[in-house]
Formats: C-alpha cells, sequence, structure tokens
C-alpha cells in the first residue's frame, strides 16, 4: 500500500518515544543497582570520599580504554572546552560527594527523598541568584516540596545533621553543574556520552587531593582489611559494582539528555528517585513510619506539581 508522510512521521515519533523510554528505563535500573551496592559497601567500608573517588576513576578508566579501542570515537576538545567544562566538573564533584557522604550517614530513601527537593533549589538559586522571576503558580508549587522534605526529615527515625545537610548541599551543587552545563554545552560538538566521560576525568582530578586530605591511605587501608574480614574477598565485587553502575546510570542519563529537554530529564529524574527509595526500603528494611512515608509522597507529588507549571510556562514562552 502506498505510504503517506503522515504514517512515515507517526512512524518515527512512536520510535523516538521508544527510544527514549528504553533510555529512562535502563537509567533507573541502573540507578537502582549503584544505589544498592553503594550502600552495602558504605556500611562496611565507611569512607565515602574513596568509594566517590573510585566510581570517578571506573568510569574515567572504562572511557579511556573505549576511546583507545576505539569502541568509541574520542572527542575532539580544545582548552576552550575543558575551561568551560571546569566549574561544571568542580560542582559535579561537590555534589557527588557530598551525596556519597549523605548515604554514608542516613538511609538511601532519606537521602534521595531529600534530593527530590531539586528542582526547588533551582527555582530559588534562578530567583535570588540569577534574578530570574517566575510567575507566582511555580512558587506555590514549592511549597509541597519543601513541606514535605521537612515532614519527612522531622519525623526521620534515623536522622542525622551530616547525612541531611549532605543531601542539600548536593542538590546546590547540582543545580550549578546544571546551570553551567547548559552555558558549557552551547553549541557544543561533543556528545552526551563523551561530555560525561570529560567531566568524570576532571572530576576526577579535583577529587583525588580533597580524598586523601580528608580520609587518606592509612584510614582506607585499614577499612579495606575489616571489610575484607567482615564481609570476605566478594567485598571486592559490591566496590566494582557500585563503580561501574555509577558510570553507567550517568552515562545514560547524559545520552538522554541528548534527546529531551533539561526539563523532560528532571521529571525523569524525580520517577528514578521513587524507585530508589522504595526498593532501598524493602532491601534494607528501612524502618518507615506513616507520617515520614505521607512527607516524602507530598515532595514528589509538588516535584511533579513543579514540573507541570514549567511545562506550562515553556509553551506560553514557545507562543510568544
Ligand atoms: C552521587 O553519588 O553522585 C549521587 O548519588 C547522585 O545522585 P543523582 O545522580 O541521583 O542525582
Amino acid at each position: 500500500r502506498e505510504i503517506h508522510v503522515p504514517d512515515i512521521q507517526q512512524r518515527s515519533e512512536a520510535a523516538q518515544k521508544l527510544k527514549i523510554g528504553i533510555y529512562f528505563a535502563t537509567w533507573w535500573a541502573l540507578n537502582v543497582v549503584f544505589n544498592i551496592y553503594n550502600k552495602k559497601v558504605l556500611n562496611a567500608f565507611p569512607y565515602p570520599w574513596l568509594t566517590s573517588t573510585l566510581s570517578l576513576a571506573t568510569g574515567s578508566l572504562m572511557m579511556i580504554l573505549s576511546w583507545a579501542t576505539r569502541i568509541a570515537e574520542a572527542p575532539k576538545t580544545d582548552f576552550d572546552f575543558w575551561k568551560a567544562l571546569a566549574p561544571v566538573a568542580i560542582a559535579h564533584t561537590i555534589g557527588h560527594v557530598a551525596a556519597t557522604v549523605s548515604m554514608s550517614k542516613v538511609a538511601v530513601s532519606f537521602t534521595h527523598i531529600i534530593k527530590s527537593a531539586e528542582p526547588a533549589f533551582s527555582v530559588l538559586v534562578s530567583r535570588f541568584l540569577l534574578g530570574e522571576t517566575f510567575p507566582v503558580p511555580v512558587y506555590l508549587s514549592l511549597l509541597p516540596i519543601i513541606g514535605g522534605c521537612a515532614l519527612a526529615a522531622v519525623t526521620e527515625l534515623n536522622f542525622n545533621m551530616i547525612g541531611f545537610m549532605g543531601a542539600m548541599i548536593s542538590n546546590l551543587a547540582f543545580v550549578f553543574r546544571n546551570i553551567f552545563s547548559k552555558r558549557g554545552m552551547k553549541g557544543k560538538s561533543v556528545s552526551g556520552m563523551n561530555y560525561y566521560a570529560c567531566l568524570s576525568i576532571l572530576s576526577l582530578l579535583i577529587l583525588t587531593p580533597f580524598a586523601i586530605a580528608v580520609e587518606g591511605p592509612k584510614m582506607w587501608a585499614a577499612g579495606w582489611q575489616k571489610a575484607l574480614v567482615d564481609i570476605g574477598p566478594h567485598f571486592v565485587w559490591w566496590v566494582a559494582a557500585q563503580s561501574v553502575f555509577y558510570h553507567l546510570y550517568n552515562q545514560v542519563s547524559y545520552m538522554s539528555l541528548d534527546e529531551i529537554s533539561p526539563l523532560t530529564f528532571s521529571v525523569g529524574n524525580t520517577m528514578k528517585r521513587i524507585s530508589v527509595i522504595v526498593s532501598s526500603i524493602i532491601i534494607f528494611h528501612t524502618p518507615v513510619q506513616p507520617i515520614n512515608a505521607l512527607g516524602a509522597a507530598i515532595a514528589i507529588l509538588g516535584t511533579f506539581f513543579y514540573s507541570q507549571r514549567e511545562r506550562e510556562r515553556e509553551r506560553e514562552r514557545a507562543f510568544l
């Protein structure tokens, strides 16, 4: 039969949706596995500065090997590219290490409940530091996010200030990372996958001296011996799994960022947190009180409400 142009268009739209669906499902699944192994490692070996460094090192090594063996094409970069990447890498490093420190002190679910407030941080930074104004409904949609997180925090059974502050600092750092990377990626010729690879390499260079200063080889050696005795030789596989899955989930998320808007990305990120919160509560038998779960649910619903308002704002802008 004759093929009509609308048919072809519909099919390519469906194929695009399927592709994004596969990216999202892979991203969330990899993230759940990362979060579980990361917490198993931190429970046995509470040195988050080293584990964050190892995840960046593994990702960097995987990408350098892929470039060397031509599995992936190496990006063509110049000094300006690395200069624009530097603030992104500083923010990425702070956000990563702060989240890992948080998860070493509190339940994974609690870190991610607080991290679901990232959109609220994004609006507040844009408003107070960049002078951007938003319509009233956007500000109103922040109330359930902030209120829900506050409720979840005050009713958290194993509340810990470092754990809470780590997640808050991570939120702030990732907002800056997103602002800087939007500026740095303008007119870029580097793919999402290679952009994230370069980000890992630069972050690794930034983080290593700090990890040595804060924890250092002496602590690591003693902790490693203890973990091997407590867990057995397969502890090494847990460390490998958390490192490899950290790189893979971030790589897939940056690849999907090539295909979708930052707004769709942040909705995907919130849905990712729901899968992490639910699966980690089940796997680690995290005690949850009904009021605590209510706080988390309000915060997450607030994030969806916020993205709805932002979507409307984007549509209005498109019509102007
Ligand atoms: C990290 O270690 O960088 C955090 O777990 C990242 O959190 P996110 O990618 O879920 O925002």
